[in-house]
């Protein structure tokens, strides 16, 4: 299987460290061996046909800060969905920065990837937040998967356990809490008295939270997510514009005291009902299985006939969203054989 990396931050080098890892185990399971032949970040590209030199690529990448000094084949300012689109890679993994306003450069590249052809993995909620359900048709129409497992809870399987251990079963409802970042402020909050400001700035010195943490705080990184889950799992045609968002910035320290005084907790809650999707800071019953501490995150279906069950697991994380990358990949050689 040879593979494009679009964006090779985080998340893009903890996968090759991943698959580097598990090379062995992967070939001898799934029979396939990924290939990375193209990287591109915000100032250039590499490209090894034969597959390029892991350890080089990432001593690389450490000394200059681009894959564009990688010798032999670097190039300054390539673009991104020319390089797709000239390649002849069966697989894209999309991890450029989430973007919610235009979803790009995410948005074009994944387009470009499966308009030629390319099976998509993304762990970039931006294009699926704002155009999902355009793109699963378009990956339908090429005959060609759109994968994102990576894209809610990290590691944890939220999308995967649904889609696949829940068939039959009408799911009528689901809440949960899905950012580990506002999970970890609120938490704070709560247990240390802080106040918003002193728990964000807590979270950021833990690397929890981004040094814009607007995303997170104001309640879109939990929107994109939902939107995903409505998508994926129950059909719907949502994207950011129905989801009605409020974030935490505005909660108090006396609001979570007053709210523990009566056994129950303050949380940013996304949900999906009938007909309607919003995220905002609720109170639920300190007893409630999607009641999960710190950075955790928690996913209840209610079903018709299982009742409620409820998934909890660490949610974002370099190495955690590289784990359901890989799956991701898995599942697409198990189904094309590439
Ligand atoms: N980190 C997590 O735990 C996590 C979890 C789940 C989902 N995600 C999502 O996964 C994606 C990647 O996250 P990350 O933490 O790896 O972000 P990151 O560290 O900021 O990496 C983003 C990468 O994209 C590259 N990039 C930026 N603009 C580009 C462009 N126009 N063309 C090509 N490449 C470009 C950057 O290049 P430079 O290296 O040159 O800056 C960088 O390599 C994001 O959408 C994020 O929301 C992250």
């Amino acid at each position: 299987m040879r593979i494009i990396f679009a964006g090779f931050g985080t998340v893009g080098q903890a996968l090759i460290k991943v698959l580097r890892q598990d090379e062995q185990r992967i070939v001898q399971a799934y029979g396939f061996r990924p290939q990375l032949t193209t990287i591109v970040d915000s100032q250039g590209s590499c490209f090894d046909e034969a597959g390029l030199n892991i350890p080089l690529v990432l001593k690389t990448k450490e000394k200059y800060g681009t894959v564009a000094k990688y010798p032999g084949s670097g190039r300054r300012n390539d673009d991104s969905t020319r390089i797709i689109s000239d390649s002849d890679a069966e697989v894209v993994v999309e991890t450029t920065p989430t973007n919610f306003k235009d979803g790009e450069p995410g948005l074009s590249n994944i387009k470009t990837a499966l308009s030629t052809g390319k099976h998509v993995v993304t762990a970039n909620k931006g294009p699926l937040a704002l155009a999902m359900p355009a793109l699963l048709e378009l990956a339908r129409h090429r005959n060609r998967r759109l994968c994102f497992s990576g894209t809610v809870g990290g590691g944890t399987p939220f999308l995967d356990f649904a889609a696949k251990c829940m068939p039959g079963e009408r799911i009528a409802r689901i809440k949960g809490i899905l950012n580990g970042t506002t999970n970890y402020i609120l938490t704070r909050m709560e247990n240390s008295s802080l106040t918003f400001q002193k728990a964000l700035a807590e979270a950021q010195k833990k690397g929890y939270a981004e040094k814009d943490p607007t995303n997170d705080v104001e309640g879109f990184d939990t929107a994109a997510k939902i939107v995903i889950i409505a998508n994926w799992i129950l059909a719907k045609s949502f994207s950011l514009r129905d989801v009605d968002i409020t974030g935490i910035s505005k909660i108090t320290p006396r609001k979570l005291r007053a709210a523990q005084a009566l056994g129950v907790k303050v949380k940013l809650i996304g949900r999906i009902e009938e007909s309607s999707a919003s995220v905002r800071p609720e109170e639920i019953r300190a007893d409630d299985p999607t009641c999960v501490p710190d950075t955790l995150n928690a996913l209840t279906f209610s079903t018709e006939h299982a009742g409620d069950i409820t998934l909890i697991g660490p949610g974002a994380g370099g190495e955690r969203t590289a784990s359901a990358i890989v799956r991701d990949l898995v599942s697409i050689r198990k189904e094309y054989a590439v």
